[in-house]
């Protein structure tokens, strides 16, 4: 495993929110280089930034019109590279956001792939002729007509504005479909390969790559878009070996066969992730009363991959409705403490760190929809746009956060008990424990059914066990004889450990250390 990655914390950036340079009202390159200080200090040493590239912007970016080129609204590629290199000055790392399966409506390949004579971008998307519009094909979300002097229609894989580039079908069944091993699917790998080089080649350290797993349509298992991947992650490592890839797959068996470093947990699929935040949440006073069916997939998942690489878990992301929506900022520090001690790296959301509010009632932008209120403005201080912007607040990307108590930097700063400062906290706590470590070993001891949730952590240097309390009730669990004696490092409200009884109030953690014996 490229080794920076043991040690990893992500933050989430999504540009055009985190902090504005110019004063135009949208946040930028410079922008986010101006703040690097302040994710040094949280601790977090890796981005990953949305998608930043030339786009029309109907989803935010995520319908690139120039694969080569950065959208002016962040800056310029010179920017890009020089964010880069202020990254790396910190020793941190910066992934970008690689949307290898669509392009913009209006990109130049698919304006091209309309007209009816032949040329060379005819075939780089995943064009019908004949059938109804509705049918389905697995990885293919409909079809649109209408719109080319070409005849047919052709496959988008999100939104209308988003064709779907042609990697060719698993199983071939009508005669426009080509096969995932034609030269056409070939071309369009190399391709994606040709345009990761051109990035990594101007100093970024690898990519969060946009629905991973949907390339290779009709695609039963995975098996073809596994392949793909494979001969991706073998042309890295020949060419760039520090490269890292994580997949927006949501199946970390499938996704770390196909040689993703990391996968996430997702908000969709069959992991449970929802459980554990935001349905019912478990970290919830109120919520669910154990993590049964996430521990259950959480530690399959787990053997299956370990080893192999790394199973991330997100506090959010730009598609989800915020954290703090479903949980106080007192329930989130002990999200945040799971968070911090699972294996993987965490991914922290811009602005979940200071428990930042899902704005309701904005109008959809750039095709967010409901998704909107969990894009809005960095909140930075009490001074004016929350200090995001110098921008008149009419001009701001979108509004910040209208309540007068929305949390800022600033304030938490200044308070010792804040969610920011738990969260730093924690930060530093994991990276002194090599137990703590993405790749240190995990075993689930209570998935929380009739008290605590408890996991262990291992490394060669030390055990840790991790009990969390989020239940309104004080709970208790009684330590295995054999990992005792046992030593509280680290505690949130009053713990106790007595002859092998642990005893936590209600929203309560400890960090136990245990004898290196222990399960050895
Ligand atoms: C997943 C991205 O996270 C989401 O924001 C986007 O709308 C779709 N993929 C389509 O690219």
């Amino acid at each position: 495993m490229t080794s920076w990655l043991r040690d990893a914390i992500f933050y989430q950036v999504y540009p055009q929110s985190f902090f504005d340079s110019n004063g135009d009202g949208i946040g930028d390159f410079r922008g986010l280089e101006q703040k690097l200080s302040y994710l040094q200090d949280l601790g977090v040493n890796a981005i990953w930034m949305n998608p930043c590239f030339d786009s029309s912007f109907f989803d935010a970016g995520y319908d690139v019109r120039d694969y080569y080129s950065v959208a002016p609204r962040y800056g310029t590629n010179e920017d890009l590279r020089q964010l880069c290199e202020s990254v790396h000055e910190r020793g941190m790392h910066l992934l970008l956001d690689l949307v290898p399966g669509h392009t913009a409506i209006d990109h130049p390949w698919f304006l091209e792939s309309c007209k009816d004579e032949q040329n060379t971008s005819t075939d780089r998307y995943i064009w019908r002729v004949g059938g109804p519009r509705c049918q389905y094909y697995q990885g293919i979300a409909g079809f649109l007509s209408g719109i080319s002097e070409r005849p047919g229609m052709v496959a988008f894989n999100c939104f209308s504005t988003q064709p779907a580039l042609n990697y060719g079908f698993g199983k071939v069944t009508e005669s426009w479909q080509f096969s995932w091993d034609s030269p056409e699917a070939e071309q369009m790998r190399l391709k994606i390969q040709e345009i990761m080089s051109f990035w990594l080649d101007l100093g970024c350290d690898g990519f969060r790559v946009d629905m991973a797993g949907s390339l290779v349509k009709e695609d039963e298992g995975r098996i073809h878009t596994i392949q793909l991947w494979k001969k991706v992650r073998s042309f890295l490592e020949e060419s760039y070996p520090q490269a890292v890839l994580v997949s927006e797959w949501g199946i970390p068996a499938q996704a770390l066969e196909a040689g993703f470093h990391m996968d996430f947990l997702l908000h969709t699929g069959p992991s449970h992730y929802m459980d554990l935040f935001r349905e019912n949440p478990y970290f919830s006073r109120s919520g669910r009363k154990d993590l049964s069916e996430f521990a259950a997939y959480y530690q399959e998942a787990y053997a299956q991959t370990n080893g192999k690489g790394l199973i991330c878990i997100p506090s959010g992301n730009h598609d989800m409705i915020r954290l703090r929506e479903t949980l106080t900022p007192e329930e989130s520090k002990l999200a945040f403490t799971f968070l911090l001690t699972m294996p993987g790296c965490p991914f922290l959301y811009y602005g979940d760190e200071i428990g930042m509010r899902y704005v309701h009632g904005l109008k959809s932008k750039e095709g967010g929809y409901e998704r909107t209120g969990s894009r809005t403005p960095m909140q930075w201080t009490g001074g004016i746009n929350a200090g995001f912007s110098s921008a008149s607040p009419q001009s701001l990307y979108l509004p910040v956060d209208p309540e007068d108590d929305r949390p800022t930097v600033e304030a938490q700063q200044a308070d010792p008990d804040s969610l920011f400062r738990h969260v730093q906290n924690l930060i530093s706590f994991r990276k002194q424990h090599t137990a703590l470590c993405g790749d240190a070993g995990f075993i689930f001891l209570s998935d929380g059914k009739g008290g605590p949730l408890v996991y262990t952590r291992r490394s060669s240097e030390e055990v840790l066990l991790i009990a969390i309390n989020p239940s309104d009730a004080p709970a208790a669990f009684t330590v295995p004889s054999e990992a005792l004696p046992a030593q509280i490092l680290l505690s949130y409200h009053d713990t106790m450990l007595s002859e092998g009884q642990l005893k936590l109030s209600s929203g309560g953690f400890a960090i136990l250390s245990l004898p290196e014996t222990y399960m050895s």
